[in-house]
């Protein structure tokens, strides 16, 4: 058995019938799972590169890049989560409160309501607020941000990492969470200069 929230600022601690997802029973370490996660990662990567360019503003391209992402490592992988967090909002509301960003962001991108960074790093914001599946929101939300800003804006990606490790405590990680409290209060001013450094 892994104790997945093993470091207090990991987020989001899985419910049993989550880790009853759980497609390798042999795990026992949060380095083994980081891994396997990383390798099914990098294939949801190639996915996203040679797929066509469809409409990415969806509720199935996000469900899809989900599964892509993670469904070699969760059986859950792509479906909404059904239990509370202590991130996100309550599961009932995730279908509408996501269709209700992805049509924000269509808005923003067709009006030029918001430069590329901030339109991108609001969509981001708003993604990892809703927190619609029951791990890896903030990897998918990241990813899904850059196919919005190369999609929509034809923009490079967000630096994201600026050469740190993203996924444990450092400065970096720490700069980011507080952006994204920030954000929660209404200021994006943190978030932009982050994704902007
Ligand atoms: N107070 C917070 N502490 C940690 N994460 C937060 C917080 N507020 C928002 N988040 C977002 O939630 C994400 C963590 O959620 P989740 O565990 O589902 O994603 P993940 O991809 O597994 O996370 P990680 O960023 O640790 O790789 C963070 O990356 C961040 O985007
Ligand atoms: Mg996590």
């Amino acid at each position: 058995m892994i104790v997945v929230a093993d470091e207090p600022d990991r987020a989001t601690p899985l419910h049993p019938d989550e880790l009853d997802g759980l497609r390798f029973k042999h795990i026992t370490t949060r380095g083994e799972l980081d891994e396997l996660e990383q390798v099914n990662i990098e294939s949801g990567l190639a996915w996203l590169n040679r797929r066509r360019k469809t409409d990415m503003l969806t509720e199935q391209f996000m469900r899809t890049l989900h599964r892509q992402m993670f469904g070699d490592v969760w059986k859950w992988a792509g479906q909404f989560r059904q239990t509370e967090k202590n991130i996100g909002i309550d599961p009932v509301q995730i279908a509408v409160q996501l269709k209700m960003l992805l049509d924000d962001a269509r808005y923003w991108a067709d009006n030029h309501t918001f430069a590329p960074l901030e339109a991108s790093a609001r969509f981001h914001h708003r993604l990892v607020q809703i927190h619609p599946f029951a791990n890896g929101n903030g990897r998918h939300a990241r990813i899904a941000a850059d196919t919005y800003i190369a999609d929509r804006f034809e923009h490079a990606p967000i630096d994201w990492t600026a050469g740190h490790d993203l996924q444990h405590t450092n400065d970096r990680r720490n700069a980011y969470i507080a952006a994204l409290r920030a954000a929660d209060a209404g200021n994006y001013e943190p978030l932009l200069a982050f994704v902007s450094a």
